[in-house]
């Protein structure tokens, strides 16, 4: 989703700006913009597409300036295009915003009454002109932007820079993240932390109805009353894991090969790997007191959460509802107070789950959540919080963060059977043992698909393609069909494999591939026999199952994935990887925008 990017510094921003909406890139963008403030007054470049067009027009026409605010925007209100890409403006103000204005249609009917011009079709043009409605009342820039604010209803995270003060930049939020990075050069603005690692030592993060005022060297920071706010700079730390693509050709590949180190920081967080048990201050202290559990979550994230339902059900014993957030609210479902309700999210700002989570807590019920990001939007208005620690996700497509979800879920489980008796000492002893096996395991897995090339290469010219699987290789089979629609825009179905006859059977034929994910285990006999269904009906199967399945099946298989012999509980994390790892390179092969594919945001913060 749209990115924000503001420096005020001792030396020229122009490539700070670039170099920051770069940073901020992987989130999602159609059109980019910046405004610089120099001696000829808010100098405004836009450009629509990649942020290589914005760059080929600050060479052909350069601006240079000490002071600037920059944006990538993600269409929302009007198609993406030079006009409606930030910042917006008018000659007194500039400004940048990510968030949506609800009331924009009647805040827009006002300003034009009284005769304020608007050029683009978005709600955020209604920001500046609300300014400049109140600068030529007379207001300072500080109470302008203050009473605007005031006015809007929706979310908000802006960066303003006005020609009256051209030294300054403000900032305010509301439901929008924004962060303030103190560095050698000057102070900085951006969207998320990871833009502001090569600029800023220290930072801080704005709260809701707060408004920051930076210049190279101040920073002040009040609340709706007005008052001063004292924050604490805190040492601003991102990983080397985390920088740039360490000779990986893209940030996804990188990814999936950090998961087995995603494994071991998770294990380590939430076990004692010298006496294989749960650490249970790790997890919330009243788990045990819920009789239902209520999955909420999006996307990959609620793919996670359907795999886990199975572990809750297994080892706490516990009736789980998985919802997809977008829907959840509106169900009117009974919910009842004796239900912990549970939201996955990587970003931690997803809009559907944000709401989703406003909507339980006013329902009363207990909000944990588990995240990406803990400074995230989610993490502030959840009961309590627990961690994935994948560090940055910069791939769209989620990999790492997914894995990392479905670890901590399963060690949650398990916490919640042991809090509630349900689990003893040994078989948690035994579980966690075998779990301090899966990073290992994990590399073996990747490093060990040879053929992958292969498979891939059958299916880069399908239109369309069906995934099977049955019990968790279902919920797997939706996220390697999304993983493959993602990135390689191959149409891809997902089915449980016994449904197939009740209907997705009459798509089969020649040129429908299809791949069948048949771990061993009790479900194998009847996967297999799905198996021969729609072999016997044409279709090209790629089987991803152990060395005995694939013996089994090997008359009815175009092709096959191998997965070692694994204990039953690591199985949905190391059947994940293959599913990835085939999307992959088949986006590669097609020569596709792996990192930032088409249309998608990495984290999407509109309903
Ligand atoms: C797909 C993907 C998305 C996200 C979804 C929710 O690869 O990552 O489907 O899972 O947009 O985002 P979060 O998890 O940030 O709430």
């Amino acid at each position: 989703m749209c990115g924000i990017f503001a420096a005020v510094s001792n030396e020229s921003v122009t490539s700070t700006l670039v170099g920051g909406l770069g940073t901020l890139s992987y989130r999602g963008y159609d059109s980019s913009g910046i405004v610089v403030s120099n001696e000829n007054g808010l100098v405004r470049r836009r450009a629509e597409g990649k942020l290589e067009s914005l760059s080929a027009l600050l060479s052909d026409q350069p601006v240079e300036g000490y002071v600037g605010i920059a944006h990538t925007r993600w269409a929302t209100h009007g198609a993406p295009s030079v006009i409606n890409a930030h910042p917006h403006m008018t000659d007194r103000v500039a400004v940048v915003h990510n968030g949506i204005i609800e009331n924009y249609p009647a805040l827009k009917a006002s300003l034009e009454k009284d005769g304020y011009v608007f050029e683009s079709e978005t709600d955020s043009e209604t920001i500046p002109q609300l300014i400049s409605r109140n600068l030529d009342k007379g207001m300072s820039p500080a109470v302008a932007l203050k009473d605007a604010v005031r006015q809007l209803d929706g979310s908000y995270a802006i960066a303003v820079v006005f020609a009256d003060e051209p030294q300054t930049i403000y900032a305010a939020r509301y439901g929008s993240p924004l962060v303030i990075g103190q560095g050698a050069a000057g102070h900085f603005i951006s969207s998320d932390s990871i833009a502001l690692s090569r600029v800023a030592r220290n930072l801080c993060y704005l709260d809701d109805n707060e408004i920051a005022q930076i210049t190279v060297d101040t920073l002040s920071i009040t609340n709706a009353d007005g008052i001063t706010v004292a924050k604490e700079m805190k040492p601003l730390v991102v990983s080397q894991q985390d920088q740039g693509k360490q000779g990986y050709k893209h940030f996804m590949l990188k990814e999936i090969h950090q998961q087995p180190e995603v494994m071991r920081n998770t294990l380590n967080h939430y076990c004692d790997p010298a006496t294989f048990t749960l650490k249970e201050e790790a997890f919330p202290a009243n788990l045990s007191s819920f009789e239902r559990l209520s999955i909420v979550a999006c996307g990959t994230s609620y793919y996670a959460g359907m795999v886990a339902r199975q572990w809750f059900e297994r080892y706490a014993c516990l009736p789980v509802d998985v919802d997809i957030a977008s829907e959840y609210r509106y169900r009117e479902s009974p919910l009842s107070t004796n239900t912990l309700a549970l939201f996955i999210s990587q970003s931690g700002e997803t809009a559907d789950s944000l709401a989703a989570l406003r909507y339980s807590k006013e329902q009363g019920l207990t909000c944990l959540s588990l995240l990406n990001v803990e400074t995230s939007s989610m993490a502030m208005e959840s009961d309590c919080y627990l961690r994935t620690l994948a560090g940055a996700e910069i791939g769209v497509a989620s990999t790492k963060a997914f894995t990392g979800q479905l670890l901590v879920l399963l060690l949650m489980s398990l916490q919640m059977g042991k809090a509630s008796g349900r689990l003893d000492r040994d078989a948690e002893r035994e579980l966690i043992k075998h779990l301090f096996t899966l990073p290992v395991e994990m590399a073996k897995v990747i490093d060990e698909m040879a053929n992958i090339d292969t498979v891939a290469a059958s299916l880069m010219h399908s239109d369309h393609t069906m995934y099977l699987g049955r019990g968790m290789s279902f919920p797997l089979a939706l996220e390697g069909a999304l993983k493959l629609k993602e990135i390689s825009y191959i149409h891809a179905e997902a089915y449980p494999a016994g449904e197939l006859k009740h209907g997705p059977i009459a798509l089969i034929d020649n040129k429908m591939p299809v791949v069948m994910i048949a771990p061993p285990g009790p479900m194998m006999g009847k996967t297999l026999s799905n198996l021969r269904e729609v072999s016997s009906r044409g279709a090209q199967v790629i089987l991803i199952s152990n060395g005995a399945g694939i013996e089994m099946a090997k008359q009815h298989i175009t092709q096959a994935i191998e997965v070692p012999e694994t204990a039953p509980l690591l199985q949905p994390l190391l059947y994940t990887l293959p599913l990835q790892l085939l999307a992959y390179h088949v986006a590669c092969m097609k020569g596709t925008d792996v990192d930032q594919p088409r249309n998608l945001a990495k984290s999407v913060t509109v309903e």
